[in-house]
């Protein structure tokens, strides 16, 4: 079971590391890996609307509460390097989009297959494409 609590100072460490990893750098910015000192300061920056998942109470992965303009949130996710591809990503996002209410916006760049089956997984709609990225939205039912 997917559960989401308040990101904290010691969760930086991890979360810094999966911030540097490829995967990750290759489908959000920022484009380079940042020393550990400028994610540290970044995750100070966000924590407030950083939110850590845990599946059956293992950290798992992380999003973060955006607010996207016109009432829409966005929630970008990701799921710790050492834990993809087991289908957490696909479970977390199910969950996130009904643990934070309202509607919400994703944009996912179009390589990014992965992440565009989780937000399809969890009820995202397409409603807009550019060279680069896929747009989608959720809605309550
Ligand atoms: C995107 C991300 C959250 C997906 O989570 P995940 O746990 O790896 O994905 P899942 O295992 O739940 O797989 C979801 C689907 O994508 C497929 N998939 C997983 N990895 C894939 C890959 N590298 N290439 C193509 N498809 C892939 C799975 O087979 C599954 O397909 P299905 O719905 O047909 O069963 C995760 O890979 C990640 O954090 N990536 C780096 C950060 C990122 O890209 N965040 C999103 C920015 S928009």
């Amino acid at each position: 079971m997917i559960s989401f609590r308040p990101t904290k100072q010691s969760d930086y460490k991890l979360l810094s590391r999966w911030r540097n990893d490829p995967g990750s750098l290759k489908n959000k910015g920022p484009n380079k890996p940042c020393t550990e000192e400028a994610n540290f300061t970044h995750f100070d920056r966000v924590r407030d609307s950083h939110w850590i998942a845990r599946h059956n109470g293992t950290v798992i992965g992380g999003i973060l509460l955006q607010n996207r303009g016109h009432g829409y949130l966005g929630i970008p996710w990701s799921i710790g390097t050492e834990m993809r591809g087991l289908g957490m990503g696909k479970e977390m996002v199910c969950a996130a989009v009904k643990a934070f209410p309202g509607a919400k916006k994703a944009r996912i760049k179009k390589d990014n297959i992965a992440s565009l089956k989780c937000a399809e997984a969890a009820g995202y709609i397409k409603v807009d494409e550019d060279d680069e990225y896929i747009t989608l939205v959720w809605e309550a039912a």
